[in-house]
């Protein structure tokens, strides 16, 4: 069927008009008295709809089709006709139309705007919302802008296992993958050990980045913490790219510039969404955005933001000490009152973070580095990896890791090692940084979330 997206009506309706075309969508109002009869209808091209105008006397199954509810979906054929003065700026004057498939008079989205916290109990409708319809159109483009930097910048794509024997992160939250009814010995599981869903790609990515140079995936992972906040989920989609030959400040840069280039495309190919967004979800949201492409972003170790947070003034409900990791309400802070855009925050103590980040001379930090950003938090997480053999088993045996476990991941420095550096992108937070959006279980299609995985 040749049909014709809403969305390039409106981009050019003079050029349509006089003509005939067929479109094909949903009916977000119904109103058929007497003799002529309306319906919205939204086809997911665009947020806003093109009002179809029905005369009884045209078409034959007029009666089938004004009795139809909201919901219902239609295909339709007609004439574009420009309506100067009218609140909508041209129709179509219908001349047949097919009931696709009928609604319940029940159908839940009535309204003109329902609150996120309702359109989460109906995952399954709210992609015909506007919300969703901006948050999913910009969630899909960022995805491609992604792709289009990497490929632009010569990193090879490579997809890392979903199912993994290995804790990359070494904080325990994995989920098992298992076909055992009671776990009492994990040899008769199907691949004869534990076997987990992946935290992130990142060990198996450096093999790959010590073969190519510059490698990234992009893909889902998992995690099993037990935090309900509106910034965690248990299953979300990671950004990670991984270079050889490369330190702490080739990441930023790479980091920074990733990010420049995803808001770039958002902000030239998305205006009609962000306009969306700026009326109903953040005021301000394009001028932000055009902030991040414009000007520096922020640096400060982690000593340095200790120090800032605990002399600043400002209680918290966690008190700034050297050692602890940095909460959500210190992110706030740096990222929105300090800095009042993105920050890099580098050099943590190695006790709270990861095995595999490169030991910095001091002794007590390593070279790891997160982004913050307003609103959101961390966005990015990276490091330069350690590439030291010997240092690596001394980190694995301080965090009481199994040196076997890693014997694979050891080789990697015993051949041929180089420097090397990566980050993940937590991919709805990004998401939620491009829209405004708040809560993570809303640039989601369908969340899990602790105690929540529904459809
Ligand atoms: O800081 P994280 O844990 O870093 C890693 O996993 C590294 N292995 C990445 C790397 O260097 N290749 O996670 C990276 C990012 C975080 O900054 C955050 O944006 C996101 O992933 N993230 C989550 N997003 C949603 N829900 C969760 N539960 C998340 N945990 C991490
Ligand atoms: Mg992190």
């Amino acid at each position: 069927m040749m049909r014709t997206k809403i969305k390039d009506i409106y981009k050019c309706p003079e050029a349509l008009a006089g003509k005939n075309i067929t479109v094909a969508g949903w009916a977000r109002f119904v109103r058929a008295g007497g003799e002529v009869g309306f319906i919205e209808l939204n086809d997911g091209s665009f947020f806003s709809n093109l009002q179809l105008v029905l005369e009884s006397k045209n078409i034959d199954n007029y009666a089938a089709v004004a009795s139809q509810n909201v919901g219902a979906s239609f295909v339709a054929g007609g004439e574009i006709v420009m309506t100067p003065g009218l609140k909508q700026p041209f129709e179509m004057r219908v001349s047949e139309i097919e009931v696709e498939g009928a609604s319940a008079p029940d159908y839940p989205l009535q309204k003109k705007r329902h609150s996120p916290e309702f359109l989460r109990e109906i995952a399954h409708l709210r992609p015909r919302t506007n919300l969703y319809s901006a948050v999913f159109r910009i969630r899909s483009e960022a995805a491609y802008a992604v792709h289009t930097f990497f490929n632009g910048q010569n990193f090879v794509y490579v997809n890392t296992p979903i199912i993994t024997a290995s804790d990359c992160e070494g904080a325990g939250d994995m989920f098992k993958v298992t076909v055992l009814e009671n776990f009492a010995d994990f040899t008769k599981d199907f691949f004869g050990k534990k076997a987990f869903l992946t935290v992130s790609g990142q060990l198996n990515l450096e093999c790959f980045a010590l073969a190519f140079g510059n490698v990234y995936t992009f893909g889902p992972t998992f995690r099993a913490e037990a935090s309900n906040t509106q910034r965690h989920a248990a299953e979300f989609w990671m950004i990670e790219p991984e270079m050889a030959f490369a330190d702490l400040n080739d990441d930023m840069e790479l980091a920074r510039g990733c990010l420049v280039f995803v808001t770039g495309h958002i902000l030239r190919h998305c205006a009609e969404e962000l306009e969306f967004l700026n009326k109903f979800v953040e005021p301000g949201l394009t001028e932000r955005l055009l902030k991040i492409t414009e000007s520096k972003f922020g640096h400060i170790t982690y000593t340095e933001a200790i120090e800032l947070l605990s002399g600043c003034g400002q209680t918290f409900e966690y008190p700034a000490k050297w050692g602890m990791d940095i909460q959500t309400e210190h992110e706030r802070h740096l990222s929105e009152k300090v800095f009042g855009g993105p920050v890099f925050v580098t050099d943590y103590p190695a006790e709270i973070k990861s095995f595999y980040m490169r030991q910095n001379d001091d002794g007590r930090t390593v070279a790891a580095m997160d982004l913050l950003v307003p609103g959101v938090g961390e966005l990015i997480g990276g490091s330069q990896r350690e590439e030291r053999y010997d240092r690596l088993t001394e980190a694995l045996r301080l965090k009481n890791m199994k040196e076997e476990d890693y014997r694979w991941y050891l080789d990697l420095r015993k051949y041929g090692g180089t420097k090397h550096a990566g980050f993940g992108i937590g991919f709805e937070r990004l998401v939620m940084y491009l829209t405004g959006v708040s809560n993570i279980r809303d640039v989601c299609a369908f969340p899990r979330t602790f105690g929540k995985a529904e459809f």
